[in-house]
């Protein structure tokens, strides 16, 4: 595992984005994994930026989203699809057919979970796959258990999960209780990892996955059995394994 140390948020977004830039650059029809949430955004921002400066185009990007909530429209302002719409795709030139993210209503949850994995292996897999983590270790919805979820499926959020995403919502009763969630068989498929990180509230959650034993109580720590995951986090992030004399 490769681990960038970045001073700041901004820094790590900074540095995200210029290896997701660089990913596009050198194989402009890649296929990204893409997330959500509060830990991309930054990047988002400057791939948009460089996208406005012509430094970068997603005309021949495929993008595959790990997850949505269950139950969300679309065009509901917390769905993943609504983020991934303000955040990146709006604005830049990424054919929108050529953009997936679960559908949080479909009828058909299993039928639709199916589809997705094969969607995704008609790919060829994820080339390179952006990912932020959970307080309690989740990459993606996969969340703390009993084994390893190969397959795209649904997912009940950890109460945990819930209280730290109530922040988007009015209140803590209006966050989904479900969502779809890409399996580890996707996450691990993919040619690349970057796992991005910020905040000392994702500490512990990083040092487990870098150097704790690899269990499904902390999903993220099957990430030490791919090949080729690159860390790029603050020192906030890091401060574990800076305390315990992992990276200097
Ligand atoms: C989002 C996702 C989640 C988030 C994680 C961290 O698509 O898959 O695993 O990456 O919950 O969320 P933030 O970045 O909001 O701290």
């Amino acid at each position: 595992m490769r681990i960038f140390r970045e001073k700041d948020y901004d820094a790590m977004s900074r540095r995200a984005a210029v290896i997701i830039a660089g990913e596009i650059t050198h194989n402009p029809a890649c296929v990204l994994g893409l997330a959500t949430g509060s830990t991309p955004e930054g990047a988002y921002k400057y791939l948009v930026d460089w996208h406005r400066q012509k430094l970068v185009s997603f005309r021949n990007v495929r993008s595959v989203n790990l997850d949505e909530y269950v139950g969300l429209a679309p065009d509901h302002d917390q769905s993943y699809r609504y983020f991934m719409q303000s955040n990146l795709f709006d604005h830049v030139d990424i054919i929108p057919e050529h953009t997936q993210v679960p559908d949080g209503l479909t009828q058909d949850p299993k039928a639709f979970c199916d589809e997705y994995d094969a969607y995704i292996r008609s790919l060829g897999y994820v080339d390179m796959q952006l990912l932020g983590i959970g307080r309690n270790g989740h990459i993606g919805f996969n969340e703390p258990g009993d084994c390893f979820v190969k397959e795209t499926h649904v997912v009940d959020l950890a109460e945990s999960t819930i209280d730290a995403n109530a922040r988007f919502f009015a209140s803590r009763d209006d966050v989904p209780k479900q969502a779809i969630s890409m399996g580890m068989g996707a996450i691990m498929g993919a040619k690349k990892v970057l796992l991005c990180a910020s905040g000392e509230e994702k500490a512990e959650a990083i040092y487990n996955s870098v150097c704790g034993p690899i269990t499904p109580k902390c999903p993220g720590s099957i990430l030490q059995l791919h090949k080729n995951v690159v860390l790029v986090a603050d020192e906030a992030a890091l401060c574990k394994l800076i305390a315990a004399g992992v990276i200097a």
